[in-house]
């Protein structure tokens, strides 16, 4: 028994070691990115619904939105590699000759969730409603300049 589960530890931590060498595809990099964005719109859709009065305002639905944007809006950039540009992707390739500009549309992008996830904590309306105005515009801004 105790072999039998020293070799099932062993086969993890080789099949873990590998994944973590393996190089990445181009495909897997698009498919994650993509997935995360999806998990965007999955979050923020119902927070603008309920910012623009389509459906009634809960506090602790939107502010548990508001946090998980904020862990999510950390995750798509690094799948942004050389070599992803070509083919299933709606990135445009001047992602890598723009890098700058680019990382300037993540950094606006990031404070606006940090200060929305913020603004939600006060339960106010008042104060979410510019702060989801901001954040919502950081997306198009980028998509606007860097999506197909
Ligand atoms: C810094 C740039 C940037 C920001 C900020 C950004 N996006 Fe995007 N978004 C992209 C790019 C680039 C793609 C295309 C990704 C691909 O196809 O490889 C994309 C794709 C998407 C997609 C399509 C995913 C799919 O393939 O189904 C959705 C939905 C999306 N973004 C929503 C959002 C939302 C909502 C926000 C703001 C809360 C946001 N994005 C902020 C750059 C950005």
């Amino acid at each position: 028994m105790k072999k039998f589960t020293l070799l099932g530890m062993a086969t993890v931590l080789t099949c873990l070691s590998l994944s973590a060498t393996a190089e990445i595809k181009p495909f897997e990099a698009v498919e994650y990115r993509q997935g995360i964005f999806k998990a965007f719109k999955w979050n923020f859709g119902p927070m603008a619904d309920m910012v623009k009065g389509k459906t009634e305002f809960n506090a602790e639905e939107f502010n548990k939105r508001a946090e998980r944007m904020v862990e999510l809006g950390s995750m798509p950039w690094e799948a942004f590699l050389a070599g992803t540009y070509a083919s299933g992707t709606g990135a445009l390739p001047k992602i890598e000759t723009e890098k700058d500009a680019y990382n300037k549309k993540i950094e606006s992008f990031e404070k606006a969730i940090a200060n929305l996830a913020t603004a939600a904590k006060t339960n106010d309306m008042k104060n979410i409603g510019p702060a989801f105005g901001q954040a919502g515009r950081t997306c198009k801004s980028c998509h606007d300049q860097f999506r197909d």
